[in-house]
Protein backbone atom coordinates (compact mmCIF):
# COMPACT_ATOMS: atom_id res chain seq x y z
CA UNK A 1 0.00 0.00 0.00
CA UNK A 2 1.13 3.45 -0.64
CA UNK A 3 1.67 5.94 1.77
CA UNK A 4 -0.84 9.05 1.82
CA UNK A 5 0.85 11.89 0.14
CA UNK A 6 1.04 15.24 2.28
CA UNK A 7 -1.63 17.83 2.04
CA UNK A 8 -1.36 20.33 -0.63
CA UNK A 9 -1.42 22.08 2.39
CA UNK A 10 2.00 21.15 3.46
CA UNK A 11 3.93 21.66 0.06
CA UNK A 12 6.99 23.81 0.12
CA UNK A 13 5.43 28.06 1.04
CA UNK A 14 6.71 29.44 -1.90
CA UNK A 15 4.48 27.05 -3.51
CA UNK A 16 1.31 27.56 -1.43
CA UNK A 17 -0.04 31.02 -2.45
CA UNK A 18 -2.55 32.44 0.77
CA UNK A 19 -5.07 35.12 0.31
CA UNK A 20 -5.98 37.08 3.81
CA UNK A 21 -9.02 39.02 3.38
CA UNK A 22 -9.48 41.92 5.78
CA UNK A 23 -6.30 44.22 6.38
CA UNK A 24 -7.59 45.03 9.95
CA UNK A 25 -5.64 44.28 12.78
CA UNK A 26 -5.37 40.82 12.65
CA UNK A 27 -5.71 40.69 8.94
CA UNK A 28 -2.03 42.73 8.05
CA UNK A 29 -0.62 40.11 11.16
CA UNK A 30 -1.50 37.17 9.56
CA UNK A 31 -0.16 37.81 6.44
CA UNK A 32 2.81 39.35 8.19
CA UNK A 33 3.22 35.38 10.11
CA UNK A 34 2.57 33.95 6.57
CA UNK A 35 4.83 36.22 4.63
CA UNK A 36 7.64 35.63 6.97
CA UNK A 37 7.35 31.62 6.34
CA UNK A 38 7.95 32.28 3.01
CA UNK A 39 4.29 32.27 1.58
CA UNK A 40 3.62 34.42 -1.10
CA UNK A 41 0.22 36.39 0.07
CA UNK A 42 -2.26 38.42 -1.35
CA UNK A 43 -4.16 40.56 1.60
CA UNK A 44 -7.59 41.82 0.39
CA UNK A 45 -9.71 44.22 1.85
CA UNK A 46 -12.99 46.10 0.40
CA UNK A 47 -12.23 49.52 1.81
CA UNK A 48 -9.95 51.52 -1.07
CA UNK A 49 -6.62 52.24 0.38
CA UNK A 50 -6.74 49.91 3.46
CA UNK A 51 -4.60 46.81 2.13
CA UNK A 52 -2.09 49.56 0.67
CA UNK A 53 -1.98 50.93 4.33
CA UNK A 54 -1.67 47.54 5.75
CA UNK A 55 1.44 46.73 4.20
CA UNK A 56 3.04 50.55 4.15
CA UNK A 57 2.35 49.69 8.16
CA UNK A 58 4.08 46.53 8.09
CA UNK A 59 6.75 48.21 5.18
CA UNK A 60 7.16 50.54 9.12
CA UNK A 61 7.40 47.18 11.39
CA UNK A 62 9.83 45.82 9.35
CA UNK A 63 12.16 49.07 9.67
CA UNK A 64 11.66 48.98 13.24
CA UNK A 65 12.69 44.96 12.98
CA UNK A 66 15.63 45.99 11.29
CA UNK A 67 17.04 48.73 13.33
CA UNK A 68 16.96 46.72 16.02
CA UNK A 69 19.14 44.15 14.36
CA UNK A 70 16.15 41.21 15.02
CA UNK A 71 16.10 41.19 11.09
CA UNK A 72 17.83 41.64 8.24
CA UNK A 73 17.28 44.04 5.68
CA UNK A 74 17.24 41.49 2.98
CA UNK A 75 15.08 39.03 4.54
CA UNK A 76 12.90 42.33 5.51
CA UNK A 77 12.75 43.18 1.85
CA UNK A 78 11.78 39.68 0.66
CA UNK A 79 9.21 39.23 2.81
CA UNK A 80 7.54 42.55 2.05
CA UNK A 81 8.13 41.59 -1.42
CA UNK A 82 5.77 38.44 -1.10
CA UNK A 83 2.47 40.23 0.45
CA UNK A 84 0.61 41.93 -2.41
CA UNK A 85 -2.38 44.64 -1.39
CA UNK A 86 -5.59 43.74 -3.49
CA UNK A 87 -8.67 46.19 -2.86
CA UNK A 88 -12.37 44.07 -3.80
CA UNK A 89 -15.22 43.38 -2.46
CA UNK A 90 -15.76 40.85 -4.63
CA UNK A 91 -14.09 37.44 -3.73
CA UNK A 92 -14.39 35.84 -6.84
CA UNK A 93 -11.75 38.46 -8.38
CA UNK A 94 -8.76 36.51 -5.90
CA UNK A 95 -6.86 34.18 -8.05
CA UNK A 96 -6.32 30.75 -6.93
CA UNK A 97 -4.85 30.19 -3.39
CA UNK A 98 -4.01 27.30 -1.35
CA UNK A 99 -5.41 28.44 1.85
CA UNK A 100 -7.84 31.46 2.38
CA UNK A 101 -7.69 33.46 5.76
CA UNK A 102 -10.80 35.20 6.46
CA UNK A 103 -10.79 38.30 9.18
CA UNK A 104 -13.17 40.70 8.23
CA UNK A 105 -15.80 41.91 10.84
CA UNK A 106 -17.39 39.94 13.45
CA UNK A 107 -21.08 39.83 11.36
CA UNK A 108 -22.31 36.12 10.51
CA UNK A 109 -24.03 37.45 7.30
CA UNK A 110 -20.66 39.46 6.14
CA UNK A 111 -18.28 35.97 6.77
CA UNK A 112 -21.44 33.82 4.88
CA UNK A 113 -21.48 35.95 1.64
CA UNK A 114 -17.87 35.82 1.83
CA UNK A 115 -17.04 31.97 2.01
CA UNK A 116 -20.16 31.46 -0.82
CA UNK A 117 -17.97 33.57 -3.01
CA UNK A 118 -15.12 32.01 -2.55
CA UNK A 119 -16.46 28.52 -2.95
CA UNK A 120 -17.81 29.52 -5.81
CA UNK A 121 -14.19 30.75 -7.09
CA UNK A 122 -11.48 29.25 -5.22
CA UNK A 123 -10.54 25.56 -6.66
CA UNK A 124 -12.10 22.83 -4.61
CA UNK A 125 -8.93 21.93 -2.88
CA UNK A 126 -8.17 25.00 -1.40
CA UNK A 127 -8.70 25.23 2.25
CA UNK A 128 -10.72 27.89 3.48
CA UNK A 129 -10.62 29.16 7.65
CA UNK A 130 -12.28 32.04 9.29
CA UNK A 131 -10.63 34.37 12.06
CA UNK A 132 -13.58 33.94 13.82
CA UNK A 133 -13.43 35.11 17.51
CA UNK A 134 -16.87 33.32 18.52
CA UNK A 135 -18.98 32.65 15.05
CA UNK A 136 -19.81 29.16 14.61
CA UNK A 137 -18.28 27.55 11.78
CA UNK A 138 -21.69 25.31 11.26
CA UNK A 139 -23.57 28.95 10.80
CA UNK A 140 -21.11 30.11 8.56
CA UNK A 141 -21.15 26.94 6.08
CA UNK A 142 -24.80 25.59 6.56
CA UNK A 143 -28.15 26.98 4.95
CA UNK A 144 -29.27 29.98 6.90
CA UNK A 145 -33.48 29.53 7.23
CA UNK A 146 -34.49 30.81 10.48
CA UNK A 147 -37.22 33.57 10.06
CA UNK A 148 -35.23 36.08 11.09
CA UNK A 149 -32.29 35.28 9.02
CA UNK A 150 -34.67 34.62 5.99
CA UNK A 151 -36.40 38.09 6.68
CA UNK A 152 -32.82 39.66 7.14
CA UNK A 153 -31.91 38.85 3.85
CA UNK A 154 -34.28 38.78 1.76
CA UNK A 155 -34.56 35.28 1.93
CA UNK A 156 -32.67 31.83 2.48
CA UNK A 157 -29.00 31.32 1.55
CA UNK A 158 -27.69 28.00 0.71
CA UNK A 159 -25.61 25.54 2.52
CA UNK A 160 -21.76 25.56 1.28
CA UNK A 161 -21.72 22.39 -1.40
CA UNK A 162 -17.78 21.28 0.37
CA UNK A 163 -18.05 22.11 3.94
CA UNK A 164 -14.98 19.65 4.62
CA UNK A 165 -12.45 22.12 3.54
CA UNK A 166 -13.95 25.04 6.15
CA UNK A 167 -12.48 25.08 9.75
CA UNK A 168 -11.53 28.14 11.93
CA UNK A 169 -8.17 29.68 12.59
CA UNK A 170 -8.06 31.22 15.22
CA UNK A 171 -5.08 33.88 15.94
CA UNK A 172 -5.19 36.17 18.09
CA UNK A 173 -3.82 39.87 18.63
CA UNK A 174 -1.23 40.60 17.60
CA UNK A 175 -0.47 37.74 15.35
CA UNK A 176 3.08 38.03 14.99
CA UNK A 177 3.47 37.41 18.54
CA UNK A 178 1.26 35.11 20.21
CA UNK A 179 1.74 31.32 19.51
CA UNK A 180 -1.85 30.21 19.95
CA UNK A 181 -4.01 29.32 16.98
CA UNK A 182 -7.16 27.50 17.91
CA UNK A 183 -7.98 25.27 15.46
CA UNK A 184 -12.31 25.41 15.31
CA UNK A 185 -13.68 21.82 14.34
CA UNK A 186 -17.09 22.49 12.52
CA UNK A 187 -19.40 19.68 12.19
CA UNK A 188 -18.12 18.92 9.05
CA UNK A 189 -14.74 19.55 8.82
CA UNK A 190 -12.45 16.89 7.12
CA UNK A 191 -9.95 15.45 9.58
CA UNK A 192 -7.17 15.95 6.43
CA UNK A 193 -8.06 19.62 6.56
CA UNK A 194 -7.97 20.31 10.05
CA UNK A 195 -4.78 17.88 10.44
CA UNK A 196 -2.90 19.75 7.35
CA UNK A 197 -4.39 23.01 9.13
CA UNK A 198 -2.72 22.38 12.37
CA UNK A 199 0.51 21.09 10.92
CA UNK A 200 0.90 24.08 9.03
CA UNK A 201 0.37 27.00 11.94
CA UNK A 202 3.08 24.74 13.72
CA UNK A 203 5.48 25.12 10.79
CA UNK A 204 4.57 29.25 11.65
CA UNK A 205 6.06 29.03 14.91
CA UNK A 206 2.61 28.51 16.54
CA UNK A 207 0.96 25.97 18.97
CA UNK A 208 -2.12 24.99 17.47
CA UNK A 209 -5.41 23.91 19.69
CA UNK A 210 -8.07 21.89 18.53
CA UNK A 211 -11.45 22.81 19.38
CA UNK A 212 -15.06 22.18 18.90
CA UNK A 213 -17.06 25.27 17.29
CA UNK A 214 -18.83 26.19 20.30
CA UNK A 215 -19.47 29.99 21.29
CA UNK A 216 -16.42 31.78 22.10
CA UNK A 217 -14.24 28.38 21.52
CA UNK A 218 -11.83 28.23 24.52
CA UNK A 219 -10.21 31.16 25.08
CA UNK A 220 -13.12 33.88 24.02
CA UNK A 221 -15.53 31.98 26.15
CA UNK A 222 -13.45 31.73 29.74
CA UNK A 223 -12.60 35.41 29.02
CA UNK A 224 -16.07 36.89 29.05
CA UNK A 225 -16.78 36.55 32.50
CA UNK A 226 -13.26 38.04 33.21
CA UNK A 227 -14.05 41.25 31.19
CA UNK A 228 -17.73 41.19 32.16
CA UNK A 229 -16.97 40.75 36.24
CA UNK A 230 -14.27 43.71 36.05
CA UNK A 231 -16.90 45.79 34.12
CA UNK A 232 -19.27 45.02 36.94
CA UNK A 233 -17.03 45.75 39.95
CA UNK A 234 -16.41 49.75 38.39
CA UNK A 235 -20.13 49.70 37.91
CA UNK A 236 -20.67 49.20 41.36
CA UNK A 237 -17.98 51.72 42.50
CA UNK A 238 -15.66 48.91 44.46
CA UNK A 239 -12.87 49.82 42.10
CA UNK A 240 -11.36 51.71 38.73
CA UNK A 241 -10.11 49.58 35.74
CA UNK A 242 -6.50 50.94 36.34
CA UNK A 243 -6.68 49.44 39.86
CA UNK A 244 -8.20 46.44 39.18
CA UNK A 245 -5.72 46.11 35.80
CA UNK A 246 -2.75 46.70 38.14
CA UNK A 247 -3.86 44.05 40.59
CA UNK A 248 -4.55 41.30 37.95
CA UNK A 249 -1.00 41.83 36.16
CA UNK A 250 0.24 41.67 39.80
CA UNK A 251 -1.55 37.92 39.97
CA UNK A 252 0.48 37.28 36.62
CA UNK A 253 -2.25 37.61 33.90
CA UNK A 254 0.26 39.42 31.03
CA UNK A 255 -3.02 42.28 31.15
CA UNK A 256 -5.45 43.28 32.74
CA UNK A 257 -9.20 42.93 31.65
CA UNK A 258 -9.27 47.05 30.47
CA UNK A 259 -6.04 47.51 29.00
CA UNK A 260 -7.07 43.86 26.95
CA UNK A 261 -10.07 44.86 25.65
CA UNK A 262 -8.76 48.80 24.37
CA UNK A 263 -5.99 46.24 22.87
CA UNK A 264 -8.63 44.21 20.85
CA UNK A 265 -10.69 46.82 20.29
CA UNK A 266 -14.12 48.08 22.24
CA UNK A 267 -16.29 47.58 19.01
CA UNK A 268 -14.26 43.48 18.09
CA UNK A 269 -14.73 42.94 22.20
CA UNK A 270 -18.39 44.30 22.08
CA UNK A 271 -19.62 42.29 18.59
CA UNK A 272 -17.62 39.51 20.07
CA UNK A 273 -19.39 39.46 23.70
CA UNK A 274 -22.79 39.91 21.68
CA UNK A 275 -22.31 37.10 19.91
CA UNK A 276 -21.34 34.80 22.63
CA UNK A 277 -24.41 36.02 24.45
CA UNK A 278 -26.94 35.59 21.60
CA UNK A 279 -25.63 32.09 20.98
CA UNK A 280 -25.94 31.16 24.13
CA UNK A 281 -29.74 31.73 24.42
CA UNK A 282 -28.52 35.05 25.94
CA UNK A 283 -26.46 33.28 29.32
CA UNK A 284 -26.43 36.73 32.30
CA UNK A 285 -22.36 35.39 32.94
CA UNK A 286 -21.50 36.46 29.05
CA UNK A 287 -23.91 39.58 28.99
CA UNK A 288 -22.16 42.96 27.24
CA UNK A 289 -22.59 45.62 29.70
CA UNK A 290 -24.02 49.33 28.87
CA UNK A 291 -20.83 50.92 29.89
CA UNK A 292 -18.98 48.87 26.71
CA UNK A 293 -22.38 50.39 24.47
CA UNK A 294 -21.01 53.49 25.20
CA UNK A 295 -17.79 53.55 24.78
CA UNK A 296 -18.26 52.37 21.55
CA UNK A 297 -20.84 54.76 20.91
CA UNK A 298 -18.60 57.48 22.14
CA UNK A 299 -16.04 55.98 19.38
CA UNK A 300 -13.61 55.20 22.39
CA UNK A 301 -12.37 52.17 20.43
CA UNK A 302 -9.05 51.56 22.53
CA UNK A 303 -5.86 52.16 20.92
CA UNK A 304 -6.16 52.10 17.66
CA UNK A 305 -8.66 55.66 18.38
CA UNK A 306 -6.68 56.81 20.53
CA UNK A 307 -9.19 56.50 23.33
CA UNK A 308 -10.52 53.85 25.25
CA UNK A 309 -10.89 53.13 28.74
CA UNK A 310 -7.56 54.77 28.62
CA UNK A 311 -5.82 57.42 26.65
CA UNK A 312 -2.88 56.59 23.99
CA UNK A 313 -1.09 58.48 22.08
CA UNK A 314 1.25 56.86 19.33
CA UNK A 315 -0.29 54.01 19.71
CA UNK A 316 1.19 53.74 23.67
CA UNK A 317 -0.28 54.45 27.07
CA UNK A 318 -0.78 57.67 28.22
CA UNK A 319 0.08 57.47 31.91
CA UNK A 320 -3.31 59.07 33.93
CA UNK A 321 -1.22 61.31 36.16
P1 LIG B 1 -10.72 45.37 11.93
O1 LIG B 1 -11.94 46.17 12.06
O2 LIG B 1 -9.38 45.94 12.38
O3 LIG B 1 -10.50 44.93 10.39
C1 LIG B 1 -11.50 44.39 9.58
C2 LIG B 1 -11.17 44.72 8.13
O4 LIG B 1 -12.07 44.00 7.27
C3 LIG B 1 -11.32 46.21 7.78
O5 LIG B 1 -10.13 46.68 7.15
C4 LIG B 1 -12.51 46.23 6.80
O6 LIG B 1 -12.39 47.22 5.80
C5 LIG B 1 -12.43 44.84 6.20
N1 LIG B 1 -13.72 44.36 5.68
C6 LIG B 1 -14.94 44.47 6.26
N2 LIG B 1 -15.88 43.88 5.49
C7 LIG B 1 -15.22 43.37 4.40
C8 LIG B 1 -15.64 42.64 3.25
N3 LIG B 1 -16.91 42.30 3.07
N4 LIG B 1 -14.70 42.26 2.36
C9 LIG B 1 -13.39 42.58 2.55
N5 LIG B 1 -12.94 43.30 3.60
C10 LIG B 1 -13.85 43.68 4.53
O7 LIG B 1 -11.01 43.98 12.69
P2 LIG B 1 -10.00 42.95 13.38
O8 LIG B 1 -9.77 43.35 14.78
O9 LIG B 1 -8.84 42.74 12.47
O10 LIG B 1 -10.92 41.63 13.42
C11 LIG B 1 -11.19 40.88 12.25
C12 LIG B 1 -11.72 39.51 12.63
O11 LIG B 1 -10.80 38.85 13.49
C13 LIG B 1 -13.06 39.50 13.38
O12 LIG B 1 -13.80 38.36 13.00
C14 LIG B 1 -12.63 39.41 14.82
O13 LIG B 1 -13.63 38.87 15.64
C15 LIG B 1 -11.43 38.49 14.70
N6 LIG B 1 -10.44 38.58 15.78
C16 LIG B 1 -10.10 39.79 16.33
C17 LIG B 1 -9.16 39.85 17.36
C18 LIG B 1 -8.77 41.16 17.98
O14 LIG B 1 -8.13 41.14 19.04
N7 LIG B 1 -9.07 42.31 17.36
C19 LIG B 1 -8.51 38.64 17.87
C20 LIG B 1 -8.86 37.43 17.14
C21 LIG B 1 -9.82 37.42 16.18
Amino acid sequence: ESPTPPHALLSPPDQTAVAVIGAGAMGAGIAQVAAQAGHPVILVDAQPEAAERAVAGLRATFDKLVAKGKVTREDADATLARVTPHTTADMRTIPAVALVIEAVVEHLDVKRAIFRQLESAQPSTTVLATNTSSLSIDDIVGEACSGHDAALHGGTSPAMAHPERVLGLHFFNPPPLMRLVEVITGAASGADVLDAASELVRRWGKTPVRCTSTPGFIVNRVARPFYGEAQRMVAEGLADPATIDLALRGAGFRMGPFELTDLIGQDVNLAVGESVWRQTGEDPRYAPTDWQRELVREGRLGRKTGRGVFEYADGRPVDAE
